[in-house]
């Protein structure tokens, strides 16, 4: 059966991030960047020794039981800061320790919204973002902030990195520059409202109606020893006949780029950010339930 033939691909070895020193298995490097020594409290945790029991056993206790038995403590091999007695990369050594660009010890949570479409072709394509860090075309997904749901950050970043925030945040900020909804005189701004308003509700109907495809680590280029990222990662897909299929895509925020970007063989896949390959080929294969053309590219993805 074609369904076990398909095998992904292996994870890829730890990518180099460009921010990062050269990383080293045998005796890893201490590095945690200052943008995230400059965000102590607001997104980082306060450093291993300044924080209390209380709050280390709260970050230990974010480390899914699975992972547990990868907890150290005391543990001697760890280079510069053998008092380190926090969480441990799950999946092994890094060659870097601290927690370089990631702000939380142990897991940093994201989601990632995969949003796919078969455009006038007959040709699929998902959503994706050009990364400002790394440069790579990626789904555009992010960091769920203290206080958000899974659910909020899927809708908020795609907002934010696919859709230029056009959907704004409430109400008062449907128009650039005109804040109060009252103060609203001409009638292109009120077209403009009601195009927003509609779009809001596709985009929220689309949201609505998402499948989980992957949960748990991603083999992120920013992971080190000490902190590493997991994603939730859902599929939405646009039918043909919805009034947002070919919604406009404009870059903002973290993204340089965004595009309806084109998925026709296995290295359009292979050049994304991260694990993204992985939870995009899990995309296509849920696919297969939604519309019978996801099979023949998924045919394509397995070998
Ligand atoms: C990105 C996600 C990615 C995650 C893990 C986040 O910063 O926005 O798209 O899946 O990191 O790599």
């Amino acid at each position: 059966m074609l369904f076990q033939k398909l095998s992904i691909k292996k994870m890829k070895q730890q990518q180099k991030h460009p921010k990062y020193p050269e990383r080293c298995l045998d005796k890893p490097v201490y590095f945690t960047h200052e943008i995230v020594c400059q965000n102590i409290n607001v997104w980082a945790d306060p450093f291993w020794n300044d924080m209390t029991d209380e709050e280390k056993s709260k970050v230990i206790s974010k480390v899914s039981s699975e992972n547990k038995k990868s907890l150290i403590f005391e543990n001697k091999d760890l280079g510069r800061d053998s008092t380190y007695n926090g969480p441990i990369n799950p999946k092994g050594k890094t060659g870097i320790v601290g927690r370089g660009l990631l702000g939380r010890y142990g897991p940093n949570y994201a989601a990632d919204p995969i949003v796919t479409r078969f455009n006038k072709e007959g040709i699929l394509e998902m959503v994706a973002i050009q990364r400002s860090d790394t440069g790579q075309w990626a789904i555009p997904g992010g960091m769920v902030e203290k206080g958000d749901t899974v659910s909020e950050t899927l809708r908020k970043e795609f907002n934010e990195e696919a859709l230029g925030n056009t959907l704004g945040t409430g109400d008062a900020e449907y128009v650039n520059g005109v804040h109060d909804c009252s103060k609203i005189k001409s009638k292109e701004d009120s077209d403009y409202i009601n195009k927003i308003k509609t779009l809001k509700n596709e985009i929220d109907k689309l949201f609505s109606n998402g499948t989980t495809v992957y949960a748990g680590f991603v083999d992120d280029p920013r992971n080190t020893d000490w902190a590493w990222m997991e994603t939730v990662a859902v599929h939405f897909h646009i039918k043909d006949d919805s009034p947002i299929h070919d919604i406009e895509l404009r870059a903002a925020t973290d993204a340089t780029s965004a595009k309806w970007y084109k998925i026709k063989t296995r290295s359009d896949l292979d050049s994304l950010y991260a694990s993204h390959a992985l939870f995009v080929t899990r995309a296509i294969e849920n696919g297969l339930l939604i519309d019978k053309r996801f099979y023949d590219i998924w045919t394509k993805l397995a070998y």
